[in-house]
């Protein structure tokens, strides 16, 4: 940290918040709110006699209010930069603390909070985690019992450089224990609270059993846990050592603990897996190992920096395997626990690859993106004719359109990905996306069924996943029948319903949507978009007399070649079963409605032909 700070093209903005950023890869700007200190930064020398004179103690969040912190103070001592400032809340305004700076002369009350405009190439977001809190897990009497603490408190508690020096204490009595008794996934691998692993909390409870026995070898430390993960390199080594050590080891989530409330010595009452029984423990102090989780801001900034988040709540990386420092917004990079728990090696390692994925786009003049951006035609946006819209905006998981009253969308291609949501949402049909224009697979589609059209299956699918699964189910020589026809865009965001209707106007048999699994969408959001659409098409097409059954929505990864397969043969079984006469007339009386439906659509460019195109035999 230190080093970071003195290089010289560093420049560290601490006590300041990211209100802003707006711009694109190699051209964000960033609005910074840089709160007043009431202290001259490069008078302060750090030397922490205002402090000793303050006479204000208030709750120290890096003690976690075991010890207090004054009015003006440092966050901890090894803070960087080592600058204090005034906590204005609670400052009583004695000025004791301006006597005490005297020569420095750095305290100063007339600061007011500055705000920053800065140009700046990529970003990185490493604001780290934080801890679940137990006092929500009833059975275990955190915040009730005062010798049930967390492992964080427990660290502090023994650190040299903590409120006790060091020295383990019980809260309730000040008296050192001589049983201590951990307790592994609180919060977390719980369907109550977090379904995650933590990943990091057995090595650091290892570690702190091990800091206790070799600092008191008589202690008694027993570790409750359900699994003992030791996956990387010296792990598995460092926990025999602790067995080793005479740390019990015991496999059971505690399911209560107790307290004597004379003595405060606390019973754990748990299943032992190994011995297949119930037992209780009696420990001087209990320690929890909490679950990690994500920053109670994670939110919002996610929402400033248009990132996607798990369903835990940290931020989602572009692709797990192949881009996992990279966030889906362009120029925008993941570091440490902002994206998952991660241990402090991990963590390290993400940084790095997070500065020079960074540096990465500093050093380039040019930046080049896929040429499958979407553009607006003007004259046909509502929204430049004065109306309300902005539905493609709501569409866009990446933040890139902009609708001001008055003015046509306008899209920053730079921060387009080219998933084709906004396309097939616009009600105007005033979107287009190079590549995947609408004329360009409505002429797919119509050459596809033009011989036989009521004996094919036409699937739309995405090109990430479903177009994987299916060309897996060729590669893997998985069977399943010739009457699939197979149409890829990028996303399933893309599959407009006009589409579908077209399908059917030209009597396809049967029409397949798939995409990627929810969670494995490559576009943010873009799956949940077009699962949202194709929930709404079943009953248009039943109000259309078209039979909703000749219509299937499913997920298909790109492994799931044997699930394609079967996909087709099951359609294709329905489709044999089915009266062709039947569909023809079905087609035939549906044609007309559909052809009302999609009129607006022939004003696209490109598309009157392809609509009026040859009458369709039924
Ligand atoms: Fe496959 Fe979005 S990329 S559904």
């Amino acid at each position: 940290m230190v080093d970071a700070a003195r290089h010289p093209q560093v420049e560290v903005l601490a006590y300041s918040e990211v209100e802003r950023v707006d711009g694109y890869i190699g051209n964000f700007r960033v609005e910074v709110n840089k709160k007043p200190r009431y202290v001259i930064e490069d008078r302060c020398n750090g030397c922490g006699e205002c402090a000793q004179v303050c006479p204000i103690e208030v709750p120290n969040d890096f003690e976690l209010d075991i010890a207090p912190r004054k009015a003006i103070d440092v966050p901890h001592g090894q803070a960087v930069p080592l600058i204090y400032a005034i906590d204005v809340d609670n400052c009583i305004h004695c000025y004791k603390c301006v006597t005490a700076c005297g020569k420095l002369d750095a305290i100063d009350f007339s600061q007011e909070p500055q705000v920053l405009d800065l140009d700046v190439g990529s970003i990185v977001v490493a604001t780290g985690f934080e801890s679940f809190d137990p006092t929500v897990v009833p059975e275990y009497g955190y915040g009730v019992y005062p010798n049930v603490i967390t492992a964080m408190e427990l660290e502090r508690l023994a650190n040299s450089a903590g409120p006790t020096v060091g020295r383990l204490v019980r809260p309730s009595d000040g008296v050192a224990p001589k049983s201590v008794a951990m307790i592994q996934c609180v919060g977390s691998r719980d369907a109550r609270y977090n379904e995650y692993c933590s990943g990091f909390c057995c090595m650091y409870t290892i570690k702190n059993a091990l800091l206790l026995k070799q600092a008191d070898p008589a202690m008694d430390v027993t570790i409750f846990y359900m699994d003992i993960r030791t996956p990387a390199k010296g792990y598995e080594e460092f926990y025999n050592r602790a067995r080793e050590m005479g740390i019990r080891f015991i496999q059971g989530r505690p399911s209560q603990i107790t307290e004597d409330p004379v003595t405060h010595n606390l019973y754990i009452e748990a299943e032992d897996q190994a011995l297949g029984e119930v037992i209780e423990l009696e420990a001087d102090m209990v320690s929890l190992s909490a679950a990690a989780i994500p920053r109670l801001d994670s939110e919002a900034l996610a929402s400033t920096l248009t990132l996607s988040r798990s369903p835990g709540g940290f931020y989602m990386e572009y692709h797990p395997k192949l881009r996992p420092v990279d966030s889906p917004t362009d120029g925008v990079f993941l570091a440490g626990a902002v994206q998952g728990p991660k241990d402090i090696p991990a963590s390290v390692a993400q940084g790095s690859a997070a500065a020079s994925r960074a540096a990465r786009v500093l050093l380039s003049d040019t930046w080049e993106i896929e040429p499958i951006v979407a553009r607006v035609w003007e004259d046909r946006c509502v929204s430049a004719q004065g109306r309300r819209c902005g539905v493609c905006a709501t569409a866009c998981p990446y933040g890139a359109i902009i609708v001001e009253p008055g003015q046509p969308a306008q899209i920053t291609q730079a921060k387009c990905h080219g998933c084709g949501g906004c396309v097939a949402e616009c009600p105007h049909d005033a979107i287009s996306q190079d590549h995947f224009t609408d004329a360009q697979i409505v002429a797919q589609l119509q050459e596809l069924l033009r011989d036989n059209p009521e004996e094919k299956i036409l699937a739309f699918m995405c090109h990430w996943c479903s177009y994987g699964g299916a060309d897996n189910a060729g590669t893997s020589h998985f069977e399943y029948p010739a009457s699939s026809r197979g149409i890829r865009v990028m996303c399933s965001a893309r599959m407009d319903q006009d589409f579908i209707l077209e399908a059917f106007r030209r009597g396809a048999g049967m029409v397949l949507v798939s995409g990627c699994h929810p969670q494995d969408c490559h576009y943010i959001s873009g799956q949940q978009v077009a699962a949202k659409r194709f929930d709404r098409i079943p009953r248009t097409l039943e109000r259309l007399g078209i039979n909703p059954e000749r219509f299937r929505v499913e997920w298909i990864s790109a492994a799931e070649g044997e699930k394609y397969a079967r996909v087709i043969t099951e359609m294709d079984a329905k489709l044999a079963s089915m009266d062709k006469e039947a569909l023809r007339q079905e087609t035939a009386k549906a044609q007309p409605e559909i052809a009302k439906r999609l009129r607006r659509w022939a004003a696209v460019p490109g598309m009157a032909e392809m609509l009026e195109e040859e009458e369709v035999s039924v």
